[in-house]
């Protein structure tokens, strides 16, 4: 590694800041990583090896979207560095981790080769996996190549035995949460189970019916079947033709988690409950059809908090469309309803209109109790971090 570019890298990224509630969060993204020049002390394996395990949606070039996506592989020796592809976003932020460490953070650039794991890394095992997120739905990256030291070798990551779907917008992407993606339930809830593959398909400000919702030209009946969300970024890559997102090309997915309504319900798009309902059962039929064997759930809408008089009252959404549709599959037994009511106060919901990030992993806990009791499943994730940086605590021993 080149001390100089460590260097420089280190003090253009010095201005990142996280403000919690006015106050900057000390050393908000540690792990930055500097940009390198391959040379013969690297291998470089294509994007396309087949020991590069794609998380979440990725497009035919290797262009990561929706929320969260990511890679995954184990690697021998002590070296990973990522070559990131033109139609990566400038300075995003990605997590990554190595085994079961905790999170890092580091931006990354279009056409730069970043260095994720060095010999001071003090990687201790002879095989270790490296995971990485990208952590805004906004932004994305390309992955060009990854390299290792020229005597090692990348492999493939054993996958877990399940398979998460979350299609969501958001509340499930975590906007305004502390990491994003990143502090989403949906990340919480698929991350914490610990033994699952998961995606989720989720994307501010998209309705669930197919109409334009603000920056959102088309809603999610149509933009689950295409592989990038409808942001700006693909805009300028797609226009308006994405490419096709072939779900028999993929994993099946074994859970499917539906969070969807809240914008149609907003001000500007105001949904009706019935065209609400028939585009909800729309998507459950389109899911089914792809994946037969999946169980879906169907999300109550928690809606928003009302002050009234000396108190708050908690005002849920379309709740009455969402329970006709769990009654019109209730027979087949594949859907199940998951009612969110009162598991979220006001105080955690934040002046944006979002979870904060207590809010989200009450939500991911609870829903995470829900499949274990409903499906039987078990919870895996029983050591290392899953959010990151929530480790907030009274160390003040005498009042
Ligand atoms: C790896 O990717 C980087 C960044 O896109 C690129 O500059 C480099 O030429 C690639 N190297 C190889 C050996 O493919
Ligand atoms: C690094 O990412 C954070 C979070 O997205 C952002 O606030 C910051 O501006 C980025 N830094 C650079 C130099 O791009
Ligand atoms: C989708 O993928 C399957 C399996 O690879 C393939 O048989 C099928 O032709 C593909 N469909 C389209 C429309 O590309």
């Amino acid at each position: 590694m080149q001390v100089a570019s460590l260097f420089a890298t280190l003090l253009g990224f010095a201005s990142a800041s996280i403000i919690q509630n006015g106050q900057l969060r000390e050393n908000p993204y540690p792990g930055q990583t500097p940009a390198i020049a391959l040379d013969e002390s690297w291998r470089t394996y294509a994007a396309d090896a087949v020991e590069i395990g794609y998380k979440g949606r990725w497009d035919s070039k290797h262009i990561s979207w929706w929320s969260a996506p990511g890679a995954k592989f184990d690697f021998t020796g002590n070296q990973v560095a990522l070559g990131f592809g033109p139609q990566t976003s400038e300075g995003v932020l990605v997590a990554y981790r190595i085994a079961g460490l905790d999170w890092e953070f580091s931006n990354v650039t279009a056409d730069s080769v970043h260095q994720f794991v060095g010999p001071e890394t003090g990687v201790a095992a002879e095989q270790t996996t490296f995971e990485l997120r990208v952590t805004n739905w906004a932004y994305g990256v390309q992955l060009n190549n990854v390299s290792v030291g020229v005597d090692a070798q990348l492999r493939k990551s054993p996958e877990f035995g399940k398979n998460v779907e979350i299609i969501g917008d958001s509340l499930a992407s975590g906007q305004y949460g502390t990491y994003e993606g990143l502090s989403s339930w949906a990340f919480a809830f698929a991350a914490g189970l610990g033994n699952v593959e998961y995606s989720i398909t989720a994307y501010p400000g998209i309705c669930l019916q197919d109409k334009e919702c603000y920056d959102n030209a088309r809603g999610m009946t149509y933009q689950w079947n295409q592989a990038s969300d409808c942001g700006a970024r693909a805009k300028k890559v797609y226009g308006t033709s994405p490419e096709k997102w072939n779900v028999s090309d993929h994993r099946a997915a074994d859970l499917v988690v539906i969070n969807l309504g809240t914008n149609d319900h907003r001000k500007g798009n105001e949904v009706a409950p019935e065209d609400f309902y028939d585009s909800y059962v729309k998507l459950i039929e389109e899911v089914h059809e792809a994946w037969p064997q999946a169980n879906i759930i169907i999300m109550s809408l928690w809606g928003t908090f009302d002050s009234k008089k000396d108190t708050y009252v908690q005002v849920p959404l379309y709740v009455r469309a969402l329970k006709r549709v769990f009654e019109r599959f209730r027979e087949s037994g594949f859907v199940h309803y998951f009612d969110t009511t009162g598991i979220l106060h006001h105080n955690d919901v934040n002046p944006k209109d979002h979870p904060t990030d207590v809010g989200h992993i009450k939500i991911a806990s609870h829903l995470m109790q829900f499949v274990k009791l409903r499906l039987g499943w078990e919870f895996a994730a029983s050591g290392p971090e899953v959010e990151h940086d929530t480790l907030y605590w009274n160390d003040e021993a005498g009042y």
